[in-house]
This record gives C-alpha cells, sequence and structure tokens, in this order.
C-alpha cells in the first residue's frame, strides 16, 4: 500500500510540472487584458490575445455601432463562417494545453465577436478539456456569454463557477481572481492526470495518450459508454493516442471479482 502511494505520488508530481493552461483572451478597452495580466501573475499559463484583422476599429464608437452589427450578423447566421468577423491568424497547438481559461468582454449580452471567431474555428479542439470562463462586463450578466462559450466548444468540460469582473472592478481583481482560483479547485482541474482509484490496491492515471494501471489485476478492459468492448489487457500501461478524448468505463477483473470505474480519456 505505501508502495502504491509513493508511485502515486511521484506520478502526479511529474504530471503537474507537466500541466499546462492556456489562456485565450480579446481586449479592446484592455479590462480584460489588465484581468489576464494579474491572473497570469497568479499561474503559470501561456497566454494568446486574439486581434481582430480589420484594424483601428471603434466598437464603441456611435453607441456600440459597429461591435452591435458584427453580434447581430452572429445571431442571425451562427452556424455559418462568414458572421464572424476575419481575426490575424492563429498558431497555437491546442493538445498541449490540459485547461483553456476563456477571457471575454461581453457585448450585448454576447461574448464579443472577435473571440467568437477564434472559438468558431478551435472550440471542436478543445473536446474533453477542462474549460474556466471569465468575462468582463459594464454591468449585465454574464449568463449569454457563458452560452456562446458552450455553444463553440461543445464538448468542452466547463469548470463551474464562472467568473464576472465588472469593469469598475478591474482595479481589485486580484482577490477576485485568487478566490476564484480557490473555488473551481484549480490545482487539481489544471492537472492533466486523472488518478482513479479503483479500490484500496488498484489505481489509473490517465494522461494524453496513455492509461497507467497500477496494482495487482489479470486484466484491464476498455469500454465506451454504450458498452462497447474497445480493448482487453493485462499490460500496465495502454496506448490511448487513437481514442477520442472523452468517457470511457475501465472494468479491472482482479481474479476473484471484477471492479469498474469511468475513466477520463485525455
Ligand atoms: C461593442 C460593445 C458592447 C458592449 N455591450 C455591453 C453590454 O451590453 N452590457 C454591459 O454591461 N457592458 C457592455 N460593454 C462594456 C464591456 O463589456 C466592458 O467595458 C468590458 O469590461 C470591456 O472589456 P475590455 O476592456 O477588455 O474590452 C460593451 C462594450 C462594447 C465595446
Amino acid at each position: 500500500m505505501k508502495r502504491l502511494i509513493l508511485t502515486l505520488a511521484i506520478v502526479l508530481s511529474v504530471v503537474t510540472l507537466n500541466a499546462k493552461t492556456l489562456i485565450v483572451y480579446y481586449s479592446f478597452s484592455n479590462n480584460i487584458h489588465t484581468i489576464v495580466s494579474e491572473l497570469n501573475s497568479q499561474i503559470e499559463a501561456d497566454l494568446l490575445r486574439i486581434a481582430p484583422a480589420e484594424k483601428g476599429l471603434d466598437y464603441a464608437a456611435n453607441n456600440y455601432a459597429i461591435g452591435s452589427a458584427l453580434i447581430n450578423n452572429i445571431r442571425q447566421n451562427p452556424n455559418n463562417a462568414s458572421s464572424y468577423p476575419a481575426i490575424d491568424p492563429v498558431d497555437i497547438r491546442l493538445s498541449d494545453y490540459d485547461m483553456i481559461i476563456i477571457a471575454a468582454p461581453l457585448w450585448w449580452n454576447n461574448m464579443a465577436a472577435p473571440l467568437q471567431t477564434f472559438l468558431f474555428s478551435h472550440g471542436s479542439q478543445m473536446a474533453g478539456k477542462n474549460i474556466g470562463v471569465i468575462v468582463s462586463s459594464a454591468s449585465s450578466g454574464i449568463s449569454g456569454v457563458v452560452q456562446d462559450a458552450k455553444r463553440l466548444i461543445p464538448d468542452g468540460n466547463f469548470i463551474e463557477p464562472n467568473l464576472r469582473i465588472r469593469s469598475s472592478e478591474v482595479s481589485r481583481c486580484r482577490t477576485m481572481l485568487s478566490e476564484w482560483l480557490d473555488n473551481i479547485n484549480y490545482a487539481s482541474v489544471s492537472t492533466s492526470a486523472n488518478a482513479e482509484y479503483i479500490d484500496k490496491e488498484i489505481f489509473i492515471v490517465s494522461l494524453p495518450g496513455i492509461i497507467m494501471v497500477n496494482g495487482c489485476f489479470k486484466t484491464f478492459s476498455l469500454y465506451n459508454e454504450s458498452g462497447y468492448k474497445l480493448l482487453e489487457t493485462s499490460e500496465k500501461s495502454v496506448n490511448t493516442s487513437d481514442f477520442v478524448p472523452g468517457i470511457y468505463i475501465a472494468h479491472i477483473n482482479k481474479g476473484d471479482r471484477y471492479v469498474a470505474e469511468k475513466l477520463h480519456i485525455k
């Protein structure tokens, strides 16, 4: 048992070092930029700032006319790529990340249009990843922005609660961010390993591309959620790089009995 705990501790500490977070954001008047900079002083993360292809637009001019037109285009035809404003090319490998934090300004109860463009083209690559949402608005509630995020990242694993920071609160965002990181249990959700104790003698660690089964067992089998058996092995490590990320069921034959547990494959 002691050996088991020691192995788990070593695996998790190595994995925690390798776990990666991406903060992807757009900011017009720099409130979100200030918030993200503060967040990045509290957690280690890569930053990706989305920039509209068309430069120098004042989205707030004439009672927010340009921003309003962009949002209306998306509302009218959200499934069509041409409804979304062009953004500068983005060079990012989302498979490198375990957690992605989306930080967005609210425009007319929706997510600011340029960030929607990025998620429209990249959201499907975020399947199975932990997603945190931070929104800044002047005063409006943020549920419309969260709905946009869920529409654009249909298979994301959204971590609640979301965080709203009003424009008037940006100067004190440090405390709000550190409380939010505690609330979502950031230390655990940002770790790429899912260590599942099957029972006191066996645990499974799921890492991107590999599952490790520790302890004594006869066979390890993996089923999809429809109950279809995908593999059976007596090996202690299983290559999962060909699997679609998501939830599977692990069955362990311990000789005298079977045990089963849901498993998140990365
Ligand atoms: C086009 C546009 C529309 C906006 N619509 C709203 C709104 O409906 N409700 C609201 O409370 N704030 C609204 N805002 C204000 C922003 O959400 C708020 O100032 C936010 O902090 C801006 O973040 P940023 O400085 O990172 O761009 C809007 C701002 C713009 C530019």
